[in-house]
């Protein structure tokens, strides 16, 4: 397995994946907007023969405010590619490129209430904290979550 930087080129496999794995889908423009934008912090895991199994679609904040902040859009693993550690591993990668090259404070995310594994992930091994509960967010209640990066 290897993960690595994403290029414009693999925007339309990561968009597959997301398609696969989540109800949360985006148009290319909003991929490519987070590529040519932002392309140091997202990240791809790619198996043996190059095909892309699971990915980290991230950003800066739009409006630069004191503090500089990353956001996750969108992370997900196919299914049978799940429970080895990438996406613990992409999120890193992503929140140590936001710190390293935009001096991020923090990275925020949301996501819904009912995403068990996400939850763990962000929560438990990952350390982010619940801020706020977004009512209908996305049609779903969701947290909106933060990780400290300083
Ligand atoms: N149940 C409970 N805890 C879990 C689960 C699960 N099914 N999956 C991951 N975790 C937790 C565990 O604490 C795990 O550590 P452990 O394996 O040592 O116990 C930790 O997260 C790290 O797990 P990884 O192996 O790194 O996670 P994985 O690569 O399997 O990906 C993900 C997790 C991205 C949530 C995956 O299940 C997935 O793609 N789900 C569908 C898409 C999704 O829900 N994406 C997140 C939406 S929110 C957003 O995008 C901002």
């Amino acid at each position: 397995m290897n993960l690595r930087r994403a290029t414009v080129a693999d925007l339309m496999d990561m968009q597959n994946c997301n398609l696969h794995n989540l109800p949360e889908n985006y148009q290319m423009k909003y991929y490519l907007y987070h590529g040519l934008t932002w392309p140091q912090v997202s990240f791809v895991a790619e198996d043996h023969k190059g095909r892309i199994v699971g990915y980290i679609l991230a950003k800066m904040d739009e409006e630069p405010t004191e503090e500089a902040h990353g956001h996750v859009t969108s992370i997900s693993v196919l299914r049978n590619y799940r429970r080895l550690g990438l996406a613990n591993k992409l999120m890193q990668l992503s929140q140590q490129a936001m710190k390293t090259t935009y001096g991020a404070a923090y990275v925020s995310l949301h996501v819904r209430k009912t995403n068990r594994a996400a939850l763990a992930l962000y929560k438990d091994t990952l350390g982010f904290e619940v801020v706020k509960i977004e009512k209908s967010y996305c049609a779903f209640d969701a947290y909106s979550m933060q990780l400290n990066l300083k």
